[in-house]
């Protein structure tokens, strides 16, 4: 038993080892300073969805076990869209909300990410958002005010770089009682969930994701802005402040996943 336990305590080391020297290649060869890389978060997040594109979508269901797909369908579901509905998908990536919506029966659909190669994809998967998909940030849409009547944005707000001016910016571009419809993950409050959500997320996540994608630090900062967000954020204040009147929370899979929909 006592051999067992070291063995397995020497082979966890010897894995932890291994991953730091990889990172360490890795950031050397690739020439990230991360004392630079976290000033400028808009960068940092750029750079990673520009490099994970090509695997973001087979590595979103392979590490959610499926699940990410009917977080979207819920969310979908609870935000009330309806074929009259004016879609702007924010942080849209390759495009499986807005996908999802147009299944539903919305047919003015528009889509908006700042990365070029996540909406590149989003075009080769569906020709019809063509000419409808944009490249933008969110904290600063050039979008005609009061021209929308849904936003829907998942697991795209933990990463802006500024989330007030995000939500001020969904203000302005929706009419008014249009909803913006958030998706996002927390930490789950059960302690014993929340243990092995930690443990998931900030070992096999970044392990797994980090060999198939070619990029570990893309799913480090997963796990790093997943917490960061549930301690920092509390974005129920910050949609009011920014002027939602009405907002509805839901908790989905054991409380690591949200549905936000906040009403102007
Ligand atoms: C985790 S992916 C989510 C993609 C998609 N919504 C989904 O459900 O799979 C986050 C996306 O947000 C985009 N993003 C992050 N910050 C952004 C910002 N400030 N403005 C616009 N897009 C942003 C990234 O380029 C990336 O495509």
């Amino acid at each position: 038993m006592i051999f067992a336990l070291w063995s397995a305590k020497y082979l966890f080391n010897w894995w932890r080892r291994k991953i730091k020297k990889e990172e360490f290649e890795y950031n050397h060869k690739h020439q990230i300073n991360h004392s630079v890389l976290k000033d400028d978060k808009k960068k940092q997040v750029k750079f990673i969805f520009e490099n994970i594109a090509g695997k973001y979508d087979f590595l979103n269901h392979l590490l959610s076990f499926g699940l990410d797909s009917y977080w979207r369908k819920k969310a979908l579901k609870l935000s009330g869209l309806n074929s009259d509905s004016i879609l702007l998908d924010v942080a849209c990536g390759t495009g499986d909300v807005a996908i999802e919506a147009k299944k539903m029966g919305v047919t003015k659909i528009f889509g908006a990410d700042f990365s070029f190669n996540m909406l590149k994809l989003f075009n080769s998967k569906s020709k019809w958002i063509r000419g409808n998909n944009i490249q933008l940030v969110a904290e600063n849409m050039p979008v005609k005010s009061g021209s929308i009547t849904n936003i829907t944005v998942a697991f795209g707000v933990r990463n802006f770089y500024n989330i007030e001016e995000g939500f001020k910016s969904f203000i302005n571009v929706l009419k008014q009682n249009g909803k913006a419809t958030i998706l996002e993950f927390r930490l789950p409050k059960n302690i014993i969930l929340r243990i092995l959500y930690k443990f998931y997320f900030n070992n096999i996540l970044p392990f797994i994701g980090g060999i198939i994608s070619g990029n570990r630090e893309a799913y480090k900062y997963l796990p790093n802005s997943v917490e960061d967000f549930d301690k920092k954020i509390d974005i129920v204040a910050l949609l009011k402040k920014t002027g939602f009147s009405k907002i509805e929370k839901y908790n989905l899979t054991f409380g690591t996943v949200q549905v936000i929909i906040a009403t102007k």
